[in-house]
């Protein structure tokens, strides 16, 4: 019974009717005939009368060549098409994405600086700071789409040609309460880390303190600035000297000692390299090799 379903399927599908009378041939025949001359006249008519315009129109558009990609690095490397900007002669040029994973008073504000002194890398902040991108997970991968996409508008937008995208997430802005749905986007969408947390968590703790201090305090000529621009403003705010309660001093500071060990561990299967802050400001080499090398893009250092 199965068998016969299948064979009149089949047959249906693939054999011609049998016996089918000479007449009908003829008709279609006949029919087809006729519309192709049709056809054929009327296409004749009309490039006559429009071939002298149209010359004028015809554009070269001359596809642009995708650079060869070793195959390990193809999930890596990704040719965005924004809907914002035309990515013109660049259109072709290979975009990585990374994503700055930190916390806050870390170093990732400075070191931001120092990849967007690269005129093709656009790092583009704390973009998950605004509460209605991070409500959900829906509107986090909607933000990361928007970003990777090249349509996110910030003052560290690059140009068409930028080669690499990413931005700076703080730990405690979703990313480890929704670790398991971005460690998809991530790795679906290749998309590069670069751990930066700082070894010293008391001066970050201190830096957290005296930051928070400022906020209200405004010691720089009545105006907040969380991350300084010169040395003077520095020892400015370096004046202020925070009380520690001791009490929450060492379950404060294991608090985030565990916080990073966790989210190293949701992250461990993306491509990935850890830095530390004392690490980096300390020593050229690193600062350099670790990107270069990891990552496939290049720091020119100011
Ligand atoms: C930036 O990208 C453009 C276009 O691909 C390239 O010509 C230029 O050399 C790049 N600049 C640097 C500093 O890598
Ligand atoms: C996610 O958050 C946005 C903005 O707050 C909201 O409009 C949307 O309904 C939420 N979606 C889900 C699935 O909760
Ligand atoms: C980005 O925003 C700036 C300032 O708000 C604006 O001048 C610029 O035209 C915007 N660029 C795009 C591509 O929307
Ligand atoms: C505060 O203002 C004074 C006078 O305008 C200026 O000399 C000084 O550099 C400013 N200090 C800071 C930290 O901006
Ligand atoms: C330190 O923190 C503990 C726990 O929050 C609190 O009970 C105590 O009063 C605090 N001590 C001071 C001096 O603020
Ligand atoms: C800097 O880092 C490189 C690479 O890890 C290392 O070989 C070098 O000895 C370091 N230099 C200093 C001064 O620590």
């Amino acid at each position: 019974m199965a068998d016969d379903v299948y064979s009149y399927v089949k047959d249906a599908l693939l054999k011609p009717p049998r016996n089918s009378p000479l007449l009908l041939r003829m008709v279609v025949l006949t029919f087809s005939m006729v519309c192709g001359v049709y056809i054929c006249s009327i296409c004749l008519k009309q490039s006559s009368a429009n071939s002298a315009g149209r010359l004028l129109n015809v554009q070269v558009v001359r596809p642009c060549e995708k650079p060869y990609v070793e195959p390990s690095e193809r999930r890596f490397i990704h040719f965005p098409k924004p809907e914002t900007f035309n990515r013109a002669e660049c259109a072709c040029n290979p975009v990585r994405f990374f994503a700055i994973l930190s916390t806050q008073r870390s170093g990732s504000g400075w070191f931001e600086t120092l990849l967007n002194s690269h005129i093709n890398i656009s790092s583009n902040g704390e973009i998950f700071s605004v509460k209605v991108r991070k409500s959900n997970i829906s509107t986090i991968v909607e933000t990361l789409d928007k970003l990777y996409n090249l349509d996110i508008n910030t003052s560290a937008s690059k140009n068409e040609c930028t080669a690499a995208v990413g931005l700076k997430w703080m730990l405690n802005q979703g990313l480890i309460q929704h670790h398991d749905q971005i460690l998809e986007y991530f790795n679906r969408r290749g998309v590069s880390l670069i751990f930066l947390f700082r070894r010293n968590l008391l001066r970050r703790m201190i830096s957290i303190l005296a930051n928070s201090f400022d906020q209200n305090a405004k010691l720089l000529n009545g105006t907040h600035k969380s991350h300084v621009h010169s040395s003077h403003e520095a020892e400015i705010l370096a004046k202020y000297k925070p009380t520690i309660n001791a009490t929450m001093l060492i379950p404060s500071l294991k608090q985030v000692e565990q916080m990073v060990t966790e989210a190293l561990g949701y992250f461990k299967s993306t491509r990935h390299i850890v830095l530390y802050y004392e690490d980096i400001i300390k020593n050229r080499t690193v600062r350099h090799l670790s990107i270069h090398s990891r990552l496939g893009f290049v720091i020119v250092e100011s």
